[in-house]
């Protein structure tokens, strides 16, 4: 069974998404910002101050490699900053882009504290622009989640996972 691996900006509903699609499919899901926090028993702030990106990066590809079999793995805005964690998805799952307008973002994190990378607003457009642009070129699926609810995007999911969620030998 191939994993479904779920990326997006930040405040792109990753982590909701992945736990509703694991209560519909009944299946385990992972949050790598979770699994990051839980392995240094510290908040992401805390680990950006205190050690930095880099070390949070590094963290963070750890708990992607480490997930097991757990089918459904929500993950950072920033997983795909490093090549290394995407063709580990490549290779172990189904990488879907869940697309959301800046605008959209900006209005979900407009009081948000808890994310070190969303600052200044023309920091955080650059940062969207330029991530967008790796989304785009790593996903294998798109939904547009602007226009679609959650049960729609939910339903879209499922959709893609029973038609490529199988490997060869499960086929
Ligand atoms: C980050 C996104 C965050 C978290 C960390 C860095 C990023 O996750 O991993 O603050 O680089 O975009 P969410 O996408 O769940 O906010």
């Amino acid at each position: 069974m191939k994993h479904i691996y779920l990326i997006g900006f930040m405040g792109s509903g990753k982590s909701t998404v992945a736990k509703r699609l694991g209560e519909k499919l009944n299946m385990g899901y992972l949050d790598i910002d979770k699994a990051v926090e839980k392995s240094r028993n510290k908040k992401i702030t805390s680990i950006f101050k205190d050690e930095g990106e880099k070390a949070f990066r590094s963290y963070e590809t750890t708990s992607l490699k480490t997930n097991g079999n757990t089918p459904i793995i929500s993950t950072g805005g920033g997983i795909v900053e490093k090549e290394e964690n995407i063709k580990w998805m490549k290779d172990t799952g189904i990488i879907i882009y869940l697309q959301t307008s800046f605008k959209v973002i900006k209005k979900r994190l407009q009081k948000d504290i808890s994310r070190p990378l969303w600052r200044e607003d023309e920091e955080n457009k650059d940062l969207y622009k330029r991530r967008t642009a790796i989304y785009e070129r790593c996903a294998d699926y798109i939904i547009d989640c602007d226009t679609s609810s959650l049960e729609e995007i939910i339903d879209e999911i499922i959709k893609i996972y029973r038609y490529k969620g199988k490997t060869e030998g499960e086929k």
